[in-house]
């Protein structure tokens, strides 16, 4: 039997999803309705923090790394985020994929993946 490739292998491993994950933070940066979750942050902070989803999503789509942060709830427990952030937010997640040709079926796995996260942010 040929095992069964894990998300994160068919997504081309931790470069891939760093590579989208670096596309995408300075989109959400300059977004006029989120760009204020990001403002007056050290750039350290940006840095910790871009690093995190990087491991968080790399981890959670099945690669062997170790996920060291908080958890989705706990780290946006707060923040206010709505409903039509979130869309703004999907929207250039979305953009990010689509310059970084990730490919499909990954892409729409990685894509429900995040969706499920939903609940533990949206709180607005
Ligand atoms: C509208 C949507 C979102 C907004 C506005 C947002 C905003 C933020 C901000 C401002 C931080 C930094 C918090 C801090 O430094 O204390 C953060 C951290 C983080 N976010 Fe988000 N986020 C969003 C969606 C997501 C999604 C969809 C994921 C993953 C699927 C995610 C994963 C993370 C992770 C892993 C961290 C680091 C957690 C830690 O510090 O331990 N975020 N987010």
């Amino acid at each position: 039997m040929i095992p069964q490739q894990s998300l994160y292998g068919r997504l081309g491993g931790y470069d891939a999803i760093a590579a989208v994950v670096n596309d995408l933070l300075p989109r959400l940066r300059a977004d006029p309705l989120l760009g204020r979750f990001w403002q007056h942050r050290p750039e350290d902070s940006l840095k910790r923090s871009k690093q995190l989803l990087i491991d968080f999503l790399c981890s959670s789509a099945g690669g062997p790394l170790y996920y060291t942060g908080r958890d989705m709830k706990s780290s946006h427990k707060g923040m206010s985020i709505s409903e039509s952030d979130w869309s703004a937010f999907l929207g250039h997640f979305h953009a990010a994929l689509d310059a970084l040709r990730v490919p499909q079926p990954g892409r729409e796995e990685l894509v429900a993946f995040v969706q499920s996260t939903k609940t533990d942010m949206v709180e607005a």
